[in-house]
């Protein structure tokens, strides 16, 4: 397995991996994204992998957070956006690959945490985080009103 930091929205397999994860996710808006973060690479950091015959079968995503990350007792920290190993290359290591490649960017940059967060429904992102080497630090229960009409 290699496994690549992204340089150019051109990196192979990147766009349709991010299909794949973020599926209400429009490609323009994909791209926009795609964009911005290998424009801001002190500030985003992107990561394929790929099988040893060169296709790609993961993605992980990480940013450098700079605002409060609830449960962290540093700034900043890097933070794990997204991780996404397609089915059929799923139970080899490939996510455990990519986030062992997202923590050495974190610590070039200085980080003493890396964070994530699971949808409080999604018991299997809390075992594989857990087996990952992540520890639970806090549940969470966003709330908004809207401002608008008074
Ligand atoms: C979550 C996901 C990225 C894991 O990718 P993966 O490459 O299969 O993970 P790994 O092979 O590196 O597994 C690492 C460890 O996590 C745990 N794990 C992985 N998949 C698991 C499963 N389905 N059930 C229970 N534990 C699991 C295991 O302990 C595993 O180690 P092991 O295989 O030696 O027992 C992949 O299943 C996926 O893309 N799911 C859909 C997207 C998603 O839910 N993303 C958010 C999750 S954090």
């Amino acid at each position: 397995m290699l496994i690549e930091r992204c340089t150019s929205v051109e990196q192979l397999g990147w766009l349709e991996l991010r299909q794949a994860l973020w599926t209400d996710c429009a490609t323009e808006v994909q791209l926009l994204e795609m964009a911005e973060h290998v424009a801001i690479p002190q500030r985003f950091a992107d990561f394929v992998a790929y099988s040893d015959w060169g296709k790609p079968v993961g993605l992980a995503e990480a940013a450098m957070r700079t605002d409060y990350v609830n449960g962290t007792t540093s700034t900043p920290v890097a933070f794990l956006e997204g991780i996404y190993v397609l089915p059929e290359s799923r139970r080899q290591g490939v996510a455990a690959s990519l986030v062992a490649a997202v923590c050495g960017w974190a610590r070039e940059c200085g980080c003493d945490e890396l964070a994530s967060d699971a949808a409080l429904e999604n018991p299997l992102s809390h075992a594989v985080h857990r087996a990952l080497g992540f520890e639970e630090t806090e549940r969470v229960v966003f709330f908004r009103k809207r401002l608008a009409g008074g």
